[in-house]
């Protein structure tokens, strides 16, 4: 019987796991019950050895509207605080998740709905999406990490830009800038986002996660001791038998068959 979640859906499509925001009338802002089911479903998600891929994407017309504002409101700067730390335990669970995670962008991606954008593996949106970090305009900043993940992704100034003016960016902008790996028509961004699924499924999964957590990792390492890190984890996998799988299909010209071993 799966986990029911008040304000997110797991639909299950083989081994897909598509994570739905419902909260449409909010815009699926999170509060802080959400952020702690997202980190019970994140546990639920990664312990389950027939799931494969995670999908994030939002009912409605927004993918997150950001953390709900109305956890704002009349509170100690200890509760403002001990929900940033909830919210950084949230994203950084989803970032470090052993599966890969594609977000699938199909309206408004702002404040922690762009930091959960930051934490995904690969981004899908739609042309009509739209990302930002508006939080300036409330006279705050994000707390989830958004503000360290996006200049690393992006570099200092366009960071700055979008952190300082609060504006947002179109999915062609993100897509520019290297946040967002592909825009699609809106009616085809679940199909894609399935079909780029699909074909991660079909590489060994050893060596995909493994390729998620160095680039993760070795982004804040220097360059020799990244590479040292690779160098390790390869050999790692050359000692699985799926890479000897991979060597000897690639021999006998017929296509492998992985079993994540
Ligand atoms: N927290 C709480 N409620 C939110 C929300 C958020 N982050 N974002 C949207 N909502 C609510 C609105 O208050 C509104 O509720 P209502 O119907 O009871 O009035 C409902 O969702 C629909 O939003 P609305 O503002 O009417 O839609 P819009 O199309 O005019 O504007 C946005 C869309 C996204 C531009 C606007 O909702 C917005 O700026 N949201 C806040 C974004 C933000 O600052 N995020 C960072 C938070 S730290």
């Amino acid at each position: 019987m799966p986990a029911a979640y008040e304000n997110f859906v797991v639909d299950r499509d083989g081994r897909i796991a598509v994570l739905t925001f419902t909260r449409e009338d909010r815009l699926n802002a999170l509060d802080a019950q959400t952020f702690r089911e997202l980190i019970a479903a994140a546990d639920d998600l990664e312990s389950d050895p027939s799931v494969g891929v995670v999908i994030l994407t939002g009912g409605g017309r927004a993918f997150v509207a950001g953390a709900d504002i109305n956890q704002y409101v009349d509170r100690t700067v200890l509760d403002y605080v001990e929900f940033q730390r909830l919210g950084r335990r949230m994203y950084d669970r989803f970032e470090r998740l052993r599966q890969p995670v594609i977000a699938a962008v199909n309206g408004y991606a702002l404040g922690g709905g762009f930091e959960l954008v930051l934490v995904a593996d690969l981004v899908l949106a739609t042309e009509e999406a739209k990302l930002g970090l508006p939080e300036v305009k409330l006279g705050l900043l994000p707390g989830g990490g958004g503000t360290q993940r996006l200049a690393r992704l992006v570099g200092r100034n366009k960071a700055k830009e979008l952190l300082m003016t609060g504006d947002f960016l179109t999915a062609a902008e993100a897509r520019d800038m290297g946040i967002v790996n592909r825009v699609v028509p809106a009616d085809d961004l679940l199909m894609a986002a399935h079909a780029l699924a699909d074909r991660l499924l079909e590489r060994a999964p050893l060596a995909v996660q493994m390729a998620k957590q160095l680039v993760n990792d070795g982004a804040d390492a220097s360059l020799q001791t990244a590479i040292t890190q690779d160098m390790g984890m390869t050999a790692t996998l050359y000692d699985t038998a799926d890479a000897r799988e991979g060597i000897a299909a690639f021999i006998e010209k017929r296509p492998p068959v992985f079993a994540g071993r």
